[in-house]
């Protein structure tokens, strides 16, 4: 059996498996279920910021809550005090319920503000670290990128002031220069970035003519650009990566931890197919392993970064097809 454990952000994980925030970890029993399954590693369901909430709220009332499996949670969200007192009784609870599997709790924000204070609470209540998720959608034009990753910047000052717990930065992959602004968040304090989040993706309906959600789950060929930046930023950028969207298998794990991760976090898969889909990739990952000749993810991790390749250029071609794939 090879040695899955890995460390992240000072954290002992038994192995590289994190669950990502969702509505499978927004109870105790979601959070229990995943550690049983044998989970390194739990992130709770983000604690969305107050004007998040209500935006969404009005926006989704317009949806087919059907086609995305959390809308009803947002809509039925009480005021924003409720849900935070709701959201420190998770973390007891998840903490009491569980051992030896970090619970990291979650919040959504877009920026900088008040909600930054509540990081404090979330450490009294016992979280492991905390991810901030941070989506800005720059609606106006009068906006700069320069302006937007200041505001992620601050964003994690401000929570770096408020706790000690180790902080992951949950990103988009659309910045202008992401090993630029990756640099500045480990610069004011972040510990990791989670390479990528998936955002909520809407499309049109034709026949009401008004917004429609679209299937919210990510398939098997979107670890790609995670797979590229982990590859690319690994040793680069000063804090540790972790790789998510499009990890379904034991052979993207494994790919993503070559590229550089210390770990990475699964949700679609287990959406999909359920708790067993952690043990399933679990037990292929410590074959796929052995296979390549490790006993342990040590030698294995960071392999095929960017930093350890022969030709780091080839990491950089967007549009250079047929070096790779023999089609032009
Ligand atoms: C139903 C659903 C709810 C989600 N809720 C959250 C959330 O509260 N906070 C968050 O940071 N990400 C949330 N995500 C994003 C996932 O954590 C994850 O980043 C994304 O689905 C990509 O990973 P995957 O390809 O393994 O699904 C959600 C995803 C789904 C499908």
């Amino acid at each position: 059996m090879a040695d899955l454990g890995t460390y992240l952000m000072g954290l002992r994980l038994k192995n590289p498996i994190i669950v990502g925030a969702s509505g499978l970890t927004s109870l105790p029993d979601g959070v229990e279920k995943a550690a049983h399954s044998g989970a390194g590693a739990v992130v709770l369901k983000s604690l969305f910021e107050e004007q998040i909430l209500a935006v969404l709220g009005e926006e989704m009332a317009g949806l087919d809550i059907d086609s995305y499996p959390d809308a009803e949670a947002f809509l039925s969200r009480t005021a924003w005090e409720e849900s935070t007192d709701e959201y420190l009784k998770l973390i007891d609870e998840s903490k009491r319920r569980v051992d030896n599997v970090p619970i990291i709790a979650s919040i959504n924000c877009v920026g900088p503000g008040n909600w930054a204070g509540f990081a404090k609470r979330i450490e009294e209540a016992g979280a492991d670290a905390l991810e901030l998720n941070i989506a800005y959608v720059p609606f106006s034009p009068h906006i700069s990128g320069h302006e937007i990753e200041q505001k992620v910047h601050s964003t994690v000052k401000e929570a770096r002031l408020a706790t000690k717990l180790p902080i992951m930065v949950k990103l988009g992959n659309n910045y202008s220069s992401l090993p630029n602004l990756v640099h500045g968040l480990s610069k004011e304090g972040a510990n990791a970035a989670v390479l990528f989040n998936r955002f909520f993706r809407f499309d049109f309906n034709l026949s009401t003519m008004r917004l429609s959600g679209v299937q919210p789950l990510s398939s098997e060929t979107e670890y790609h650009e995670s797979l590229r930046w982990t590859a690319i930023l690994y040793k680069r950028a000063g804090l540790e990566l972790v790789s998510s969207t499009g990890i379904h298998s034991a052979d993207a794990a494994v790919k993503c931890l070559l590229a550089g991760a210390s770990a990475v976090e699964v949700c679609s898969i287990i959406y999909q197919k359920g708790w067993k889909a952690i043990g399933s990739i679990l037990e292929e990952m410590d074959s796929l392993v052995e296979s390549l000749g490790y006993s342990s993810l040590d030698g294995l991790q960071g392999k095929l970064s960017a930093i350890n390749a022969e030709k780091p250029e080839e990491y950089l071609r967007l549009q250079y097809i047929k070096a790779l794939t023999g089609i032009y």
